[in-house]
């Protein structure tokens, strides 16, 4: 795109500041800023004028209940027997979803490389590899992980895994795929800029996830391989079990198009997105959606009937996902602290939230979904999410949630 181009477009959607150091940039850089431009998401802003997402507004919603602990315990043998063999025949691969920028952490680099160890070395990823390498171990057999960076940290991010050997994982069974960027914006609706020739560009939610897997090239090798079914997850769950075969086995033999881990919620109020029926079709409801007879409704045993918190770990039937990839995903506007230049042109990184981000959520893909497995897992086995430093969901639960289950720190 050439400059005068590029100013008829910035102008024409009162974004005119994009260009404003133009006049001040080497060639490369000149080039870096059009490029940046022509590639701009301009329906995103129309979503903003309108002031609100295009999350639709929910359905007749019912409860779906769970596959519960007590059943699977007693039907463990039998569900890993079928999950055991899958993932001997290849028939599953795993994908982490990694592109997020963890701005809650406050964490500069990628939020795998976090050390939650406290005594000794213990990056997040490598809590997330361990889980997987008993798995592998387990049955014997290698899992295909295909881990999901954005253009901000995907250097980082392989080089670490290089530098730590893979924790143990065989490389030939890693491979990398960066997701999309969308860009930011200002309270005022304005693009953000994070450098003088560079947009502020963010990664666009986890939930592009399956279109960026199908660019690289990885869906297809996927299928040739001979792979049905793909679970993804979240990496700030230092928990979180990948694969297990029990999961696995139990989802294949729902004869459902996914499945999703749930934990029964710690109170009526807790904020975690339930999984539930919208329209008949499974849907995930976020605590905000629900009416406060909602959240208290129980059945005669006493029992919450939204009950089941999803904890981003699911598994889908790859030929549905193939057959949901062209549909349009609802966009989310999500308020964030974003990295800008101010008007002197110097770089600020604010501490409070300033502007918004723009994001697909893979949540939403469950409601693409005919049918969905719920599947509850032990809370304080297999849930410990790092999003804050302190408090709620942070590095000081996830550790006490680890020094439980026997992890050293
Ligand atoms: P979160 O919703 O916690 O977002 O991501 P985040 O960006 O990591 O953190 P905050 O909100 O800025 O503090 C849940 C999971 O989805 C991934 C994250 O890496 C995490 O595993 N994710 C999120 C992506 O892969 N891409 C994204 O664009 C956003």
């Amino acid at each position: 795109m050439q400059y005068q181009e590029a100013l008829e477009l910035v102008r024409r959607h009162g974004q005119e500041h994009l260009l404003q150091y133009y006049g001040e940039l080497e060639e490369e850089g000149k080039k870096k800023l059009l490029d940046q431009i022509a590639r701009l998401d301009w329906g995103l802003l129309d979503l903003l004028k309108s002031r609100k997402s295009t999350e639709a507004s929910k359905g007749h919603l019912e409860p779906l209940g769970a596959l519960e602990v007590d059943e699977i315990e007693r039907r463990r043998d039998y569900f890993e027997s079928v999950g055991t063999k899958a993932l001997q025949d290849g028939k599953t691969a795993a994908v982490l979803l990694a592109g997020g920028q963890g701005t809650r952490l406050g964490f500069d680099k990628p939020k795998g490389t976090f050390c939650i160890g406290v005594n000794r070395e213990l990056y997040i990823f490598q809590c997330l590899i361990q889980n997987l390498m008993d798995v592998v171990r387990k049955v014997n057999a290698w899992v295909p992980l295909y881990i999901m960076t954005s253009e901000k940290n995907n250097e980082e991010t392989i080089a670490f895994f290089e530098e730590h050997a893979y924790f143990g994982y065989h490389p030939d069974f890693v491979r990398f795929f960066k997701q999309e960027m969308a860009p930011s914006v200002g309270y005022d609706g304005k693009i953000l800029m994070e450098g003088k020739d560079s947009i502020s560009l963010s990664p666009n939610g986890n939930g592009g996830w399956f279109g960026s897997l199908q660019k690289a090239g990885y869906v297809e090798q996927m299928k040739e391989a001979g792979v049905e079914w793909i679970t993804v997850f979240a990496v700030d769950n230092v928990l979180q079990r990948i694969n297990d075969p029990a999961f696995i086995g139990a989802v294949i033999d729902s004869g459902a198009e996914c499945g999703g881990k749930v934990v029964r919620k710690a109170d009526p109020n807790e904020r975690v997105g339930v999984l539930c029926l919208e329209d008949g079709r499974p849907s995930i409801v976020e605590y905000y959606e629900m009416t406060e007879d909602m959240i208290h409704l129980r059945d005669e045993k006493g029992n919450l009937l939204y009950n089941f918190g999803v904890i981003l770990n699911y598994m889908f039937r790859i030929d549905r996902l193939e057959a949901i990839a062209g549909k349009t995903m609802p966009i989310h506007i999500v308020e964030k602290k974003i990295p800008h230049l101010d008007e002197s042109g110097a770089l600020i990184k604010p501490k409070t939230e300033n502007g918004y981000k723009f994001e697909a959520l893979v949540l939403d893909m469950i409601h693409l979904m005919n049918s969905c497995c719920s599947y509850e897992v032990v809370r304080e086995r297999e849930f410990a999410p790092v999003k804050n430093l302190h408090g709620v969901d942070s590095v000081d639960t996830a550790r006490a949630l680890l020094l439980k289950n026997g992890v050293e720190l």
